[in-house]
């Protein structure tokens, strides 16, 4: 279904709406999750926990959100992470330059390409201000990352624009008293900042946002030293090869060098049997090698994980080699060593990362799983059942002869162990279909022979199927049918 479709379940079932929007001054860019969206959400990391963390026995990190001037000095942010923005010389409203000039002329220009680029398209092809049709006035940088000012002086120090800047700068002590060993995964889940210049479409473009990373450090003489690798080498992953996408396993791709070694290969197959888990439809997605101008200012080779939607294709992973580009910085910056022994070599790490939009794929979750069912006349949100936020309602036929007693005696078994919906009211149908566009896989209601044989009926969401189970099964057969795979 399309990106209106998700926007209206999304504000109708709790999934996500617009912050602050009861006043007049709301900024853009900025939005909230309800409830089905936080049960969404946490199941969702939970899974990336199991599958990426747990499995390449990484360790996890929670830093801090604002941080020190030197960072982004050292890391090249406050120099580099900039947009390029042209202002109407009428009525002074601001674009950024890429955006404007593929609108005008569908001529691509990558966001990192010269200011006099932009400049000679704009003059060249005559594009003029949407709004009022005046013209603009000669490309500039725009700095995307939030100043704040610190105590009554207000000194200057930023919102963080990745979460990556902590990982690299606590290396050092991570890696010494986590008795690290080479290659070793530091992840880190939380909010990052861009004071993006025009935000949209809700999850996909915001100002404030979550970020899932992994940065691998490595030894990189040894990127081909990889015994893990076995783990991975038949997995299948979809890769753009001159403009057509081609599934080969990762062993073939390393082979062909379409992926430049089996360290990259091997997060990038174990990131598609994630995104796979979590229900994406893979037939929908690749990975792109970036060109030279598309690349980030640290990335020496980067590859995107983009999946297609209504919407086009959109990025989810940027899998970036980042070398020993944000190390060396530190290290020169701080006059502090960032240097680890490999068994008995002195190396400077390199890093590969993994750096996930939450929310971008949380929105392609939603967008893969909704669909429309015509023959029965409902909407249907088919997530997985151990990442839907309400694994199972609970509902009384009818409220009278003792049912609703019933039905909460049962709720309250259940109600710590599983995401529980329970509902008295309503015309059954009604209320499944509601299950239904949350998404949640499984209803059982109670009826006037739970009360003689203590059974109730289970209705599958997909299927619609039902069957009598015993109330004394109830805990195992949920527990199978909504465990993590
Ligand atoms: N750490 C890479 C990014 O935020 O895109």
């Amino acid at each position: 279904m399309k990106y209106d479709d998700v926007m209206k379940l999304a504000l109708e079932r709790g999934f996500y709406f617009p912050s602050c929007e009861v006043y007049s001054d709301a900024q853009a860019g900025f939005w909230e999750y309800g409830p089905a969206g936080v049960g969404l959400k946490n199941k969702f990391i939970e899974l990336w926990r199991r599958e990426l963390i747990r499995r390449d026995k990484m360790i996890e990190v929670d830093g801090s959100q604002i941080m020190s001037k030197s960072v982004f000095e050292a890391s090249g942010h406050l120099a580099s992470f900039a947009d390029p923005i042209v202002r109407c010389t009428k009525c002074k409203s601001t674009y950024r330059a890429d955006k404007i000039i593929v609108d005008a002329t569908k001529t691509v220009i990558p966001e990192s390409a010269g200011l006099d680029e932009f400049d000679k398209v704009i003059t060249e092809k005559n594009v003029k201000c949407p709004k009022c049709n005046g013209d603009f006035g000669s490309t500039k940088k725009f700095n995307m990352m939030f100043q704040v000012g610190i105590g009554p002086e207000g000194e200057e120090a930023y919102l963080r624009p990745e979460t990556c800047q902590s990982i690299f700068v606590d290396f050092p002590r991570l890696f010494k008293t986590m008795r690290g060993k080479l290659p070793l995964g530091i992840a880190q889940i939380g909010k990052s900042f861009r004071n993006e210049i025009a935000p949209r479409q809700s999850l996909l473009r915001l100002r404030e946002f979550y970020q899932a990373e992994i940065e691998v450090f490595c030894n990189p003489a040894r990127l081909n030293d990889l015994d893990k690798f076995s783990e991975i080498e038949n997995t299948k992953i979809p890769i753009q090869v001159d403009n057509e996408v081609k599934i080969m396993t990762c062993k073939e791709a390393v082979d062909s060098k379409i992926i430049p070694n089996k360290f990259v290969a091997y997060y990038l197959g174990i990131l598609i049997e994630f995104y796979e888990k979590a229900g994406i439809d893979i037939q929908k997605s690749r990975f792109r090698k970036l060109e030279e101008k598309e690349k980030a200012f640290y990335a020496e080779v980067a590859f995107d994980f983009e999946v297609e939607t209504t919407t086009g294709w959109l990025e989810l992973v940027a899998c970036n080699y980042r070398a020993d580009y944000d190390l060396s910085g530190h290290a020169t910056k701080s006059k502090e060593k960032f240097e680890v022994m490999d068994n008995d070599e002195k190396v400077l790490p390199h890093v590969f990362e993994l750096s996930m939009g939450i929310d971008r794929s949380l929105y392609t979750i939603l967008e893969h799983s909704l669909r429309e069912d015509k023959e029965n006349d409902r909407t249907v949100l088919s997530l997985k059942p151990y990442l839907s936020p309400i694994h199972v309602g609970v509902l009384s036929l009818v409220k009278k002869d003792g049912l609703a007693e019933k039905t909460d005696e049962i709720y309250l078994k259940i109600k710590r162990k599983y995401d529980v919906f329970l509902d008295h009211s309503g015309a059954i149908g009604r209320r499944y279909r509601r299950l239904d566009e949350v998404g949640a896989p499984y209803a059982i209601t109670i009826d006037h022979q739970t009360l003689q044989d203590d059974t109730v009926t289970l209705r599958m969401r997909d299927s619609m199927e039902q069957n009598r189970i015993k109330v004394s099964e109830l805990d195992e057969i949920l527990s199978k049918k909504t465990a993590f795979p």
